[in-house]
């Protein structure tokens, strides 16, 4: 693994039911930081697809009258559609039903199990189906006579069986110790306290394998049982990348992974089971585990059972697919739970993407057709006010990848999109047409310097808005290979005196029909 490959994955998807603005979230995240690194020169290797295992999936595939393979072919390409819909850049879309997946959870399975960290004993206590997850009685509640985990609101019911164990009670001050030593292994900083806190409470052995149901990855020395759905799911990560063959490209390229991007739904997951596994297994760790809030739909997460579900489809088909992710990414605060509604999305539809950066877009290049022979002038009367104008950007570049590397995609946004408004007040206080007849120079001047920052603003939005910049990209007439960050300070890219080519809208108005 070296720094120049990034490896990035979303959580992958129960497929219980179709894809919901939740998982369209998570997606949309790891895709706009898969673009960005891509643009940023970096070769990389993004991962996504669908967790087919586990009661929850048995039990739904019952309701449905499907066997559970049947059940998850279909709703697995339901998320698959989704990826593109999305416009996502995944390089590969695993399901936990396929055989190379297979391979991989007995490989890991058996090195936990001979070296001894896996043994045989029962389980006693609470489990839920629907978070396919174990709860200490303190961490239940009754509401209303039913019994429910405090942090998810599931229900949960009493389960007592035959299990097989890990040894996670082993792993508790490795682990502690892993989170001091890599400060920012749990991002954002408020989700690492909750997982320390937990793990110096004393962590419990897990129960990693289950009787009472069929449908999952047989434990190879015991065909009673299944692996615990979480263990198998969390290996896709790495079954993806062709483990156990540790000499295989993709794994020696990618592993271990540079973030997983999870909710915090799932953070003790994946900041406190996976590593240990990973440890147990001899095996290295991720980089970094992000857990961002919740998407909220009237106050609430969206979840099938409160019937609150926003469709990410109709909203695409509506607006458009740039529209959702731009607001998606603008409104809502990575690390934070965000409240959506249809009328703040039509706003910022209005006002950042038309009204700004889309009128940015059209008027420059509007002007250009009918002033500069539709073609990008070559410019030669610089003025001081141009350059420090062109400079602005170009300074901000280290800044604007730190913002990415830290995941903070709204701040970045903040800034290009700021950018986008000074550009419309230059060009708007520089006034290109009144120099039409006087000096033709000093206007092409002006074109170009405007046409710079509005090629250095889209390979910035790229990774949110790619439909959008692609367009102006081949309006302005720019190879898309040429459109990455390394070429913030290069002007060469820009074709001068090639005619342009025809223009398109890039964000029509909507109506606030609310
Ligand atoms: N299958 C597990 C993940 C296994 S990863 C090895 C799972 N699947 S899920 O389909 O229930 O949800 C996955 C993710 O969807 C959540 O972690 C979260 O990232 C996202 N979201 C689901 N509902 C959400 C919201 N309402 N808001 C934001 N994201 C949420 O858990």
């Amino acid at each position: 693994m070296n720094n120049k490959n990034f490896y990035i994955t979303t959580p992958i998807y129960y497929p219980s039911g179709k894809p919901h603005m939740g998982h369209a979230y998570s997606s949309i995240i790891a895709d706009i930081l898969a673009r960005f690194n891509k643009i940023d020169g970096k070769s990389v290797f993004f991962l996504t697809g669908t967790d087919e295992h586990g009661l929850k999936i048995q039990r739904e595939a019952e309701k449905n009258n499907k066997n559970p393979i049947e059940f998850c072919n279909e709703l697995s390409k339901k998320f698959k559609d989704l990826t593109l819909t999305l416009n996502l850049s995944n390089n590969d879309f695993i399901r936990t039903t396929e055989k190379r997946h297979y391979e991989s959870v007995k490989n890991i399975w058996n090195k936990l199990y001979d070296n001894g960290n896996i043994y045989l004993d029962k389980y006693s206590g609470w489990y839920s189906v629907s978070d396919e997850a174990y709860y200490d009685e303190d961490e239940t509640e009754t509401i209303d006579g039913n019994k429910i985990a405090k942090s998810s609101g599931s229900k949960v019911d009493w389960v007592e069986e035959e299990s097989y164990f890990f040894r996670l009670s082993k792993w508790s001050e490795k682990l502690l110790e892993h989170y001091d030593k890599n400060p920012e292994f749990i991002l954002p900083p408020s989700r690492k306290k909750e997982v320390v806190n937990f793990v110096k409470k004393g962590l419990k052995d897990l129960s990693v394998s289950r009787t009472s149901f069929t449908w999952g990855i047989k434990v190879p020395q015991n065909n009673k049982h299944v692996i615990y759905v979480w263990l198998d799911a969390l290996t896709n990560y790495i079954s993806a990348l062709n483990y156990p063959n540790i000499n295989d490209k993709l794994y020696k390229e990618f592993w271990p992974a540079n973030i997983h991007i999870i909710g915090k739904d799932i953070l003790r997951f994946h900041a406190i089971y996976w590593p240990a596994f990973l440890m147990a297994a001899e095996i290295k760790l991720p980089d970094r585990v992000y857990g961002h809030g919740w998407i909220l739909s009237d106050e609430k997460k969206m979840s099938k059972s409160l019937g609150n579900i926003l469709d990410p489809i109709e909203i695409i088909d509506k607006y458009g697919i740039d529209q959702l992710r731009y607001y998606l990414m603008k409104d809502v605060s990575l690390g934070n739970d965000g409240n959506i509604s249809l009328e703040n999305l039509t706003n910022c539809i209005n006002n950042d993407l038309a009204n700004n950066y889309g009128n940015l877009c059209q008027r420059v290049l509007t002007f250009v057709e009918k002033n500069c022979d539709n073609s990008i002038p070559i410019p030669s009367k610089r003025t001081v006010e141009d350059e420090v104008f062109n400079k602005r950007i170009i300074d901000e570049v280290d800044k604007l990848r730190s913002l990415m590397n830290k995941q903070d995609i709204n701040n970045y946004i903040k800034t290009v999109v700021n950018f986008s408004f000074e550009a419309n007040k230059y060009f708007n206080d520089t006034e290109p047409w009144s120099f039409k007849k006087t000096d033709k120079i000093r206007m092409e001047q002006i074109i170009f310097t405007i046409l710079v920052q509005i090629k250095n603003i889209s390979i910035l939005l790229n990774p949110i808005i790619p439909v959008a910049t692609k367009k102006v990209f081949k309006m302005m007439n720019l190879n898309p290979e040429d459109c990455k960050i390394q070429n913030i300070n290069n002007n060469d890219i820009l074709k001068h005196k090639k005619k342009l080519n025809e223009k398109n809208i890039l964000f029509k108005k909507v109506e606030n029909d609310n």
